[in-house]
């Protein structure tokens, strides 16, 4: 990327009062813009990197990109977590080459200079290094730590800014998406048990950030599947309460509840439990009868609630899993999917739900392929950049905007993506010197 590469933000997102909400052609396409994301959107946000419960024991690690930063989360000796730069202090070797796993130290795979599990330098000594080392050798204290690391309710997030707000004010409202989750737990807990699925689409990143909280497409992408869900039940978690309800029965609850977009370009879209009686007398009314008590009827309809959320710029948690996405290029995004289990729920609930997201979300499931076939089919209509502008907008111009300063929308308005939208625009703008 030219260092001299900039753009003006509002050539490329357009919003006027009474205009339609429009985004240019070569956002998802451009490399260079690609290149300006990642140093001012990737490196300068909230970025989730996993789940404490994917780091048990001491020596635990999982590797991650951040923008172009390839990290390091490592549990200490003393239990701490830590996160790291993966790049060794001599002369630049990656020491992780693996996605997760224990180790007993940090050993370079290039002149085996070692660092215990806090990232100190333990051994640069003339046992490791026959000749030893001259007096003005300054042996490094250790490896370069990320700026930020923080937690909220085990979920790991780093930051490469160390300006930014911390992590809860980031989350805002999202907040409560994450406890309606993880209070579905009697403990309030989730542990994330398996390793990823993964996969890959062609597309921009900012798709599958816009897809995750589209209750727009639902019933049109995957048509197929709402057909199949009203003849057999179940599919995504739902322990069969959709069968035998038709098509414009399933849709008329679907279009119930609400979208918000939110501070920060977060979004979610929130529907309702079909029917919270069903729950409670149904096959595992003991777990939900006990979450009601816990929780009273209000925190009970939010844990019963069906919730697809994303925390911008590339997490989400939707059904019982943990999405994260990873830009490769404008045109290529990996996808890792995290099924995880509640902590307390019965054997065969935390069992129901990962078949039901097997169904869905699978390599040979309905959902996820349907995604990607249409994120390859975006991809393939934005070539055509003679036509310059996207439309974020049906025009409905229903957001509110709450004391909070969130907007909350109508399910179907595109409310979520407009959050987006208004996050890169803001983060873009940013000076080339800042970046
Ligand atoms: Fe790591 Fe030389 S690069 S020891
Ligand atoms: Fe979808």
């Amino acid at each position: 990327m030219s260092r001299e590469f900039d753009i003006d933000p509002d050539d490329y997102v357009r919003e006027k009062p009474g205009h339609q909400f429009l985004v240019r052609t070569e956002a998802y396409t451009d490399a260079d813009v690609f290149e300006l994301e990642m140093r001012r959107i990737f490196e300068r946000t909230w970025i989730y990197v996993g789940h404490e419960s994917e780091l048990p024991d001491a020596g635990s690690f999982k590797t991650a990109q951040v923008g172009r930063q390839p990290i390091i989360v490592l549990r200490d000796k003393q239990g701490g977590l830590g996160a790291f730069f993966n790049r060794c202090v001599h002369r630049g070797a990656a020491l992780l080459r693996e996605a997760e796993g224990t180790v007993q130290e940090l050993r370079c795979p290039y002149h085996g200079w070692v660092f215990d599990l806090s990232g100190k330098t333990r051994l640069v000594s003339e046992r490791n290094d026959p000749g030893g080392y001259g007096p003005g050798f300054e042996q490094p204290e250790g490896l370069v730590p990320v700026p930020r690391l923080e937690s909220y309710r085990g979920l790991l997030f780093v930051s490469m800014d160390p300006q930014i707000v911390p992590l809860e004010r980031y989350l805002g409202l999202m907040k409560e998406v994450i406890d309606a989750k993880l209070d579905l737990s009697p403990t309030g807990r989730i542990v994330v048990a398996s390793k990823p699925y993964v996969a890959r689409y062609q597309g921009n990143w900012k798709l599958q950030t816009e897809n995750i909280v589209d209750a727009y497409h639902f019933m049109h992408t995957h048509g197929a599947f709402v057909k199949l869900q009203a003849k057999f039940g179940d599919t995504t978690g739902d322990f069969g309460v959709h069968k035998g309800r038709s098509t414009r029965e399933m849709r008329e609850q679907r279009f119930r509840g609400a979208t918000w977009s939110c501070l920060y370009g977060h979004g979610y879209a929130q529907v309702p439990a079909a029917d919270t009686d069903a729950l409670l007398d149904g096959e595992f009314g003991g777990l939900y009868r006990a979450l009601h008590a816990q929780h009273g009827d209000e925190g009970f309809a939010r844990i019963a609630s069906k919730v697809t959320s994303t925390v911008f710029p590339s997490m989400g948690m939707i059904h019982q899993q943990i999405r994260v996405w990873r830009p490769i290029s404008p045109e290529e995004t990996e996808v890792l999917i995290y099924p995880y289990e509640i902590e307390g729920a019965p054997e065969a609930f935390n069992a129901g739900m990962l078949r039901s997201q097997e169904r869905f979300y699978g390599p040979s499931g309905f959902g996820m392929t349907d995604d990607t076939e249409i994120f390859a089919r975006v991809t393939q209509g934005l070539r055509a950049d003679h036509v310059k502008w996207l439309v974020f907008d049906r025009g409905m111009d229903t957001d509110e905007q709450t004391a909070s300063g969130d907007f909350r929308g109508l399910p179907s308005s595109e409310a979520p993506q407009r959050a987006l939208w208004r996050e890169w625009s803001r983060l873009m703008r940013r000076s080339a010197s800042e970046a």
